[in-house]
């Protein structure tokens, strides 16, 4: 088993560009090896997850060319795609397997997804319900709620669909089923998920609204290959915007990060508590707004976190919850319960990991409440097989009193593989 220390650094300097998103580069692998000719993927990331994605169209039949820069995808068309000749191993991945579903549901062919001890522990029933009600023939353990899951592909007509989560995963399943479905595929959600999907769909000619009544999508037109650049992950920036806000004396510009109105509840939610951020250069790539981020270490407050803003911050409480750490005051994080069943029990493991490094935290059915310590205290901690929980506890070492080391980091390599080589370079010493 891996693991890796981080000593206190003394500031944290420097300019950095991180790798491209997640999940827009899993929809750029889906989209173009189900559109019409050529699609080109700059900046996609080369992590576990996304490899997944790319190895299970590969699987599919679909010609991937990688010259180490730029991914060449030959487009298969709608109905293109060949049955797996194998289950398909989605890893780690939860955005794989439930965009997976959706995807497979209206094949012409049976087709088995699994994955890994931890992704075969959540929940898959948000979107085996809804694409049943399509028409589709899915079963899994657990009465569909487990992956394995086996789909034997149906035509399917589109419903309307209220989710009762805010989900980009179970939006954007629906919304691939219904690229295929008879009619038109409809989904609200209570707040308004990350968009990648709907701005992706556009992009390459799909037959799409959006409005205050959710998306609606018409099954049936074919898409067209596009060329796509992928920003860079403002997940990824987080954990280097939080090392810059809580080391003394740092300056950190991150470039080229994807400022996806649905994705910066990290930046609303940092710059409330004192955090100073500045975005410079806004600019738009391929659908997508982008800029660069500059970030100065900031006396941090605590406060309450509750409502549309955690969705827009879904993947970042991990890191945010360092940030509520090392600030002055409580931070009080409410209706955030989907942090329970991600990669790990993220309530459970953050509250876990900060009561080791001496931070009183009281955990909540839907949150936890944290208040912020004088000084972390360095020691040995467990990254519950989760990417976003090892990151943020190394990045808590650099402002703890002798550094923290963290245990079975492989993980990091689902979503960011060069964030270490990344936190060196910055990290003074
Ligand atoms: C993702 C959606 C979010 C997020 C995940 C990526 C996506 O999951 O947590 O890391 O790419 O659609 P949910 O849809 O379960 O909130």
């Amino acid at each position: 088993m891996q693991s890796y220390s981080v000593e206190p650094a003394k500031a944290v300097r420097g300019e950095i560009v991180v790798p491209g998103d997640k999940s827009i580069s899993h929809r750029s692998i889906m989209l173009g090896s189900i559109a019409r000719g050529v699609t080109t993927v700059r900046g996609f990331l080369r992590g576990e997850d996304n490899i997944a994605t790319l190895n299970a169209f590969r699987a599919m039949g679909v010609e991937i060319g990688d010259d180490g820069e730029t991914l060449r995808i030959e487009g298969k068309g709608l109905h293109g795609l060949a049955e797996p000749g194998d289950v398909l191993d989605c890893g780690n991945s939860g955005t794989s397997m439930r965009l997976l579903t959706g995807l497979l549901a209206p094949q012409r062919f049976y087709a088995v997804l699994s994955g890994d001890r931890y992704l075969r522990r959540r929940p898959m029933r948000r979107v085996v319900e809804p694409l049943t009600r399509m028409g589709a023939a899915i079963f899994g353990r657990d009465g569909g709620e487990k992956a394995p899951l086996t789909i034997v592909g149906r035509e399917l007509s589109g419903i309307t669909y209220s989710s009762p989560v805010a989900s980009a995963q179970v939006k954007s399943a629906l919304m691939l089923a219904g690229l295929y479905a008879a009619g038109e595929t409809r989904v609200t959600e209570p707040h308004i998920s990350r968009d990648h999907s709907e701005r992706m769909f556009r992009h390459f000619g799909a037959d799409i609204a959006t409005g205050p009544d959710g998306v609606v999508v018409r099954g049936g037109r074919e898409l067209d290959g596009r060329d796509i650049v992928v920003p860079g992950d403002i997940s990824s920036a987080a954990f280097f915007m939080v090392a810059a806000l809580i080391v003394p004396g740092s300056e950190l510009l991150i470039r080229g990060v994807g400022v996806n109105p649905t994705r910066t509840g990290i930046i609303d939610i940092l710059s409330a508590m004192g955090g100073a951020i500045e975005l410079v250069d806004q600019r738009e790539v391929c659908g997508e707004p982008v800029a660069d981020i500059l970030v100065r270490s900031s006396l941090l407050k605590g406060i309450e976190i509750s409502g549309e803003v955690v969705t827009r911050a879904i993947d970042e409480f991990p890191v945010i919850c360092v940030a509520a750490a090392c600030a002055d005051g409580r931070t009080i994080v409410r209706e955030a319960r989907e942090l329970r069943v991600k990669e790990t029990d993220r309530i459970a493991a953050m509250a876990t990991n900060l009561r080791a490094v001496g931070v009183n935290v009281v955990e909540t059915e839907d949150g936890m409440e944290i208040l912020g310590a004088e000084r972390l205290v360095g020691t040995t901690l467990e990254s519950f097989g989760d990417h976003r929980i090892a990151m943020s506890m190394l990045i808590a070492g650099l402002a703890a009193t002798k550094g923290i080391t963290v245990t079975d980091t492989e993980c990091i390599g689902t979503s960011f593989p060069t964030f270490i080589s990344l936190l060196e370079r910055v990290s003074l010493r």
